[in-house]
């Protein structure tokens, strides 16, 4: 009888070195949209994110919510169009994200940890203006600018505000949503909100959670690693491509500057998080320079 026990007493002391080793660090996760539609999944997420919290690791979460958006969109015969995986922002299209990101989905995730017992604060747009904003431009394939409307690329994060909120005690959830010059807000990539976030706060890890093991090669087979060089390849080859490519692009970005591990990792397998920073291994790709 006692065997089981012992064997649950080991299992939970095997997480001692992990334990020592993150507290006191801040750990950046990216809940991609792609990877929230179960809502038991979200809750043990959830779960996750209030036991890192409540054994001493900081967790900030960057929310995003890509298919909510588009089924949003659909439902109001809104086209929706993605330029280099990035979403055109009209001003009809920046009203729906403003509703779904803000007022559904953070609030959801606030309430989800609520729920598991631990302190949550939502912030999005002009609630908290964590995130500065600029509007984002990008290059055609012949070096011409395209628009891409309220589509934004953060300017700066209010990183202080955030670490007051941290330190007593609550969990920071942001919407991907930024504020600009005369309060103007803008639509950003949640990949590259949470990079910045994560190199603001010097986060020891930034951890990415999407609908795919990792980042798959050529082959379909799952890449454990992968940098600079590898990535400007298989995005060349259009083997990397939609939101991955800036999902592995805003890793890279992050490693770059001064976050010292990035891993992007299925958030569908059950305890997704806790297997990525209580074993050796880890699971999913490692994004390297
Ligand atoms: N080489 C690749 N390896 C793995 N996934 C890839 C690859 N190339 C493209 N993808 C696509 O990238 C998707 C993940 O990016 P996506 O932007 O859809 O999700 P997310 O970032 O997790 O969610 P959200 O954008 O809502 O925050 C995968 O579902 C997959 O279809
Ligand atoms: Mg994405």
């Amino acid at each position: 009888m006692f065997n089981k026990l012992i064997k649950r007493a080991n299992i939970v002391i095997e997480a001692l070195p992990y334990l020592q080793e993150f507290h006191g660090k801040v750990i950046v996760i990216k809940y991609g949209g792609s990877a929230m539609h179960d809502p038991e999944l979200k809750d043990i997420v959830l779960r996750n994110v209030v036991f890192l919290k409540l054994v001493g690791m900081h967790p900030v979460i960057v929310h995003g919510g890509g298919p909510d958006i588009s089924r949003a969109l659909k439902r109001k015969k809104i086209k929706t169009e993605f330029i280099q995986g990035l979403r055109v922002t009209t001003k009809d299209i920046m009203k729906v994200v403003e509703s779904v990101l803000g007022k559904k989905i953070n609030q959801q995730i606030v309430s989800l940890i609520k729920k598991n017992g631990g302190k949550a604060k939502g912030f999005y747009g002009k609630k908290g203006r964590v995130i500065k904003a600029k509007k984002q431009w990008v290059k055609d394939e012949e070096g011409k600018y395209v628009d891409l409307g309220f589509t934004g690329h953060v300017a700066g994060i209010r990183y202080r505000f955030l670490q007051k909120w941290m330190k007593k005690g609550y969990i920071p959830v942001l919407s991907p949503i930024g504020v600009g010059r005369r309060g103007k807000t803008y639509n950003i990539n949640a990949d590259s909100a949470a990079a910045k976030v994560a190199t603001f706060l010097k986060a020891a890890k930034l951890i990415l959670l999407t609908d795919v093991r990792g980042v798959q090669g050529k082959d379909g087979k799952l890449l454990s690693k992968i940098n600079t060089y590898k990535t400007r390849k298989l995005i060349k080859q259009g083997v990397i491509s939609g939101g991955m490519i800036p999902k592995v692009k805003c890793g890279l970005y992050a490693i770059r500057n001064g976050v010292e591990k990035v891993h992007i990792i299925d958030g569908q397998i059950p305890h997704a998080l806790l297997l990525e920073l209580f074993t050796d291994r880890g699971i999913g790709t490692m994004v390297v320079r």
